[in-house]
């Protein structure tokens, strides 16, 4: 179901076809992470919205996600237009069905509020939640369930890099966390080196060439992304990068301008 958002108008194509055509393109993702009230969200939304409809061909190039904080989305989702054009994302799921587990979003409460994608492992998530592969394959599965994509970050840090350890730490990643439940359709896996989030440093792309064919083995024809402070001056080398299926974006997401002229440059 969540397909159809990123093929409006598309709806009477087999869903095979649906499948390839979308794995041709380039998917943009906007991580917004813990950022923004309600007024700058949907300011941000407006924004996003009106650059793509301006731009009628961009969506035949690519497929635009955005993923703001769970408080936001379905607000978010009333104001994306009706076939919405961009697809809507959460930044974490539950590994449980429902029930007593305060403070915790199931996949299918997503999917109900219109999400057709969820992050999880994201590296923040990693770190001040002390996520375990086996628990991030857990929620895959579980937005699986509930037909989401599930959106699977893997990454190492500066020291395991510095160390030359980063093969290894991105395969036990991709070992633990790929859930059984995982086909090229439903899931994406999303690089993002920790030592290049937020900080200015982007990978190298003989690095991102390197790792991405790395991850293509697991991955089959699923969607890879890379992460780690992309901007429009920087996105356009990246999309031309062997295996670079698209971007996750967390700072230049927050601007409608910059979030735009990335999804541009693909
Ligand atoms: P930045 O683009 O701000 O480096 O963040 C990347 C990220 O963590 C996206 O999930």
């Amino acid at each position: 179901m969540g397909i159809f958002f990123i093929f409006p108008g598309l709806d009477d194509i087999p869903l095979e076809i649906c499948y390839t055509l979308r794995m041709q393109k380039k998917l943009i993702a906007g991580n917004w992470k813990m950022n923004g009230d309600l007024a700058s969200a949907l300011a941000l939304t407006r924004g996003i919205v009106e650059g793509v409809n301006a731009d009628p061909g961009l969506l035949q190039r690519c497929d635009v996600l955005i993923c703001p904080p769970f408080v936001h989305l379905a607000r978010v989702r009333a104001n994306l237009g009706q076939p919405p054009l961009v697809m809507l994302g959460a930044q974490d799921c539950s590994e449980r069905e429902n029930g007593a587990v305060t403070g915790d979003i199931s996949a299918a409460m997503l999917a109900d509020c219109g999400c057709g994608a969820v992050i999880l492992g994201h590296s923040e998530r990693r770190q001040f939640h002390q996520e375990s592969d086996a628990l991030i394959a857990a929620k895959a599965g579980k937005a699986h369930a509930a037909g989401l994509i599930a959106v699977i970050c893997v990454g190492e840090s500066e020291s395991q890099r510095a160390a030359g350890t980063h093969f290894e730490v991105v395969a036990a990643q991709l070992k633990g966390a790929l859930p059984a439940s995982m086909t090229p359709e439903n899931t994406v896996i999303a690089y993002e080196p920790v030592w290049a989030i937020g900080t200015g440093k982007t990978a190298t792309p003989e690095d991102v060439r390197e790792m991405h064919a790395f991850i293509r083995k697991s991955a089959g024809s699923a969607r890879i992304l890379y992460g780690g402070s992309v901007k429009p001056e920087n996105a356009a080398e990246l999309f031309k990068t062997e295996n670079v299926d698209g971007a996750l974006i967390g700072g230049a997401s927050l601007k409608a301008e910059q979030y735009l002229s990335i999804a541009k440059a693909a």
